[in-house]
C-alpha cells in the first residue's frame, strides 16, 4: 500500500508498504507546518533542491532518525560536512533500485543553492516507481516541454507546484498537467506564504474540465491513499 500525506509546501510523507520516505522536510520556519520535527520518523529522506524551504530540516532529521538522504551529489557533499552520515547521491537522469522500489531524478527548472550560499548543483524533481504506483514530484519548477517524456513513463500521481511567483502558477501547472497526463494530480507549493496563495479548488475544477486527469486536493496533514 502507498499513502501520501502532505505536510504542506512541497513536504510530503510517502510510506511504501512499511518503508517511509519524507521528501523536502520542511518544519521549523514554515508557517503551515502542523506537525512537530520530533514526532517524524523516516528511513529515507529526499532533497529536490538546495533551497532552504526544501533542503529544510533535513539534517536535524537524519541525524536523529539515521535516514538515508536521497539528493544530488552537490547536496549530498554539503550535508556530509554539515555531519549526515548516511546519503546516497544521485544525479539528473539516473535512476537507482532501493528496497522499496526505483527513483529516478528528473529535471526541474530552477535554482538549487544551499542556504549558505554553496553551490548546491542542479534542481531537481523526482520519480519514483514501485510495484503499486509511479509518483513524480516535481519539485520547484517552471513549465519545459520535456515534462512530456516524463508522462511516458505512466505516472499514477503528480505532486505539482501551483503557487506561482518561484515555480509553476495555476495556468502553466495546468498545461503540465496536459504534458505529463497523470492519472491523479494534487497541487502543493501554494499555501506557505501571501506571496504564492492560490486557491486550489478552482485549480482543481480546471484540471477536470480540461484533462482526463483525477485532481485531489489535500489539507495539509490530509493522507492519500494511491489505489
Ligand atoms: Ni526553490
Ligand atoms: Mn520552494
Amino acid at each position: 500500500m502507498i499513502t501520501l500525506t502532505w505536510y504542506g509546501h512541497a513536504t510530503w510523507g510517502i510510506e511504501i508498504d512499511e518503508t517511509r520516505l519524507l521528501i523536502d522536510p520542511f518544519f521549523e520556519g514554515n508557517p503551515v507546518a502542523e506537525v512537530a520535527l520530533e514526532a517524524l520518523e523516516a528511513d529515507y529522506i529526499i532533497v529536490t533542491h538546495g533551497h532552504g524551504d526544501h533542503v529544510g530540516d533535513t539534517v536535524a532529521l537524519a541525524e536523529r532518525t539515521g535516514a538515508t538522504v536521497i539528493a544530488n551529489f552537490e547536496i549530498c557533499n554539503w550535508l556530509q560536512d554539515q555531519g549526515v552520515e548516511n546519503v546516497h547521491p544521485q544525479h539528473i537522469g539516473g535512476g537507482f533500485h532501493y528496497p522499496f522500489g526505483y527513483l529516478k531524478l528528473t529535471i526541474a527548472m530552477h535554482g538549487s543553492a544551499l542556504p549558505d550560499g554553496s553551490y548546491g548543483g542542479m534542481p531537481a524533481g523526482v520519480m519514483i516507481r514501485t510495484d503499486g504506483a509511479t509518483i513524480y514530484h516535481a519539485g520547484d519548477t517552471g513549465l519545459f516541454a520535456s515534462m512530456e517524456l516524463i508522462g511516458e513513463e505512466g505516472i499514477d500521481v503528480a505532486l505539482l507546484p501551483i503557487g506561482d511567483n518561484f515555480t509553476m502558477g495555476p495556468d502553466d501547472a495546468l498545461r503540465a498537467v496536459k504534458l505529463i497526463r497523470p492519472r491523479v494530480v494534487i497541487p502543493m507549493h501554494y499555501e506557505t506564504w501571501e506571496l504564492i496563495a492560490q486557491d486550489p479548488h478552482a485549480w482543481a475544477k480546471r484540471v477536470e474540465e480540461q484533462t482526463k486527469t483525477h485532481p485531489v486536493v489535500l489539507s495539509i496533514g490530509e493522507t492519500y491513499t494511491v489505489e
